[in-house]
């Protein structure tokens, strides 16, 4: 048998040095326990950033993505398929929009809802009319399109020239998205929970101001729900939270329940936006990636899944709360973060996957992001972890 060492230096020789790993080889899970090479168990408060919502090796959605497997692996999208329609209309149903295209990513289905924002603006208004206003400190992917959305410099830095068509406002209030836009912003992405960008929650009031700015302007509201869709936050869209109707909502990460995919939802205004030859991809909406889909929406629309994710976040929550050295605990159901008083988080959180419990950073805070299923029984065993580490950094 070899040990994680053995595999670190394997992928260290081979691999584009894009990530600082953390020195851990995961090589299977189950539920909420992901259990390494040597066979060392982490309890997951990271659940692949939001992707692993059932957490690992469900047994339905496992034994769905083999059924389908072995019935059809890939068809190309010029051929109907019962699977992807089947997701297609769950998605529907679970959002209150009214089309879906499939992607295989959160940067893709940003880029999908890109083109569609133009488009509408430029059969309505003419091609002048083709920016997209986003906030600071967001994130809307890897592509040179979806860094250009990213209002974070740090992102941009060695990749110019970035697609133009990006705006972002001097400071994420409704008064200075007002004075950016101007006749040629078509569009305002935002996320509602600041994921990458430090669990930052938008307020209510910013949120209601820029709605009323899109209705004022006839701009687009692009909701990007990559990271808080698909039950994260408690609500199967962070936009329940809010009295907002967006145009456009991506979705990816939980959607998939560990499989690549990405959806772009349109509402009435922008369902016949795009036609034949417009828009596509060859992978999008996979059977297989489909099948597995299919039971996470299944099982994300239970209403009593709704309740036990607040339930469970409003716990943690509570229970971080009361730890020593943390301060600003905050998040939505199980989308949680917290900032340390002393400390650096990159530091504590290797330290607390080395001590057997998976978690991640945000900026400068760390980040929670458990599977939907996790019991409290592993809630427990984790932040027990966590808070060896938090409260030894506690100024004495
Ligand atoms: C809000 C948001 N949008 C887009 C993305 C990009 O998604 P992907 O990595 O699947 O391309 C992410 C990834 O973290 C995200 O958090």
């Amino acid at each position: 048998m070899f040990d994680s060492k053995y595999y670190i230096e394997r992928d260290k020789a081979v691999m584009l040095e894009t990530y600082d790993r953390y020195p851990v080889v995961i090589e299977k899970g189950r539920g909420a326990t992901a259990i390494d090479v040597n066979g060392k168990k982490y309890i997951d408060f990271a659940a692949g950033i939001a992707v692993n919502a059932l957490g690992y090796a469900d047994k339905n959605y496992v034994n769905a993505v083999i059924k389908q497997v072995k019935k059809v692996g890939h068809i190309c999208n010029l051929y109907y398929n019962p699977t992807n329609i089947e997701l297609a209309e769950r998605v529907i149903a679970a959002t209150g929009m009214k089309r879906v295209f499939f992607a295989n990513s959160g940067a893709e289905a940003n880029e999908g809802a890109t083109k569609i924002a133009r488009k509408y603006a430029a059969d309505k208004y003419g091609p002048h009319r083709n920016v997209i206003l986003t906030l600071n400190n967001s994130f809307h992917g890897r592509t040179i399109t979806t860094l250009s959305a990213t209002g974070q410099e740090s992102y941009h830095k060695h990749f110019q020239p970035l697609t133009s068509g990006f705006v972002y406002p001097a400071e994420n209030t409704v008064e200075s998205i007002a004075e950016t836009i101007n006749e040629n912003v078509c569009a305002i992405m935002i996320e509602l929970i600041q994921g990458e960008g430090g669990v930052n929650l938008l307020d209510n009031d910013l949120v209601m101001g820029i709605q009323k700015l899109c209705d004022e302007h006839d701009l687009l509201l692009i909701v990007d729900e990559v990271q808080t869709g698909v039950l994260r936050t408690g609500k199967f869209l962070a936009c329940n939270y809010f009295d907002i109707h967006p145009d456009i909502v991506t979705l990816a990460k939980g959607l998939g329940g560990g499989m690549p995919i990405g959806a772009v939802l349109a509402n009435e205004k922008c369902e016949h936006v795009l036609s034949y030859g417009q828009h596509g991809s060859t992978f999008g909406g996979n059977p297989i990636v489909c099948a597995g889909a299919i039971e996470v929406m299944k099982r994300t629309t239970d209403p009593q899944m709704e309740k036990d994710v607040c339930e469970k976040g409003e716990y943690i929550r509570n229970k971080i709360k009361t730890f020593k050295n943390v301060k600003n605990v905050r998040g939505l159901g199980l989308f949680i973060a917290f900032d340390l008083i002393n400390g650096n988080s990159k530091e504590v959180s290797r330290e607390i996957a080395e001590n057997g419990c998976l978690t991640l950073t945000a900026k400068s805070s760390m980040r929670l992001l458990p599977p939907l299923i996790i019991s409290y029984k592993d809630i427990d065993k984790g932040l027990e972890i966590i808070k060896k580490s938090v409260e030894a950094r506690a100024e004495k």
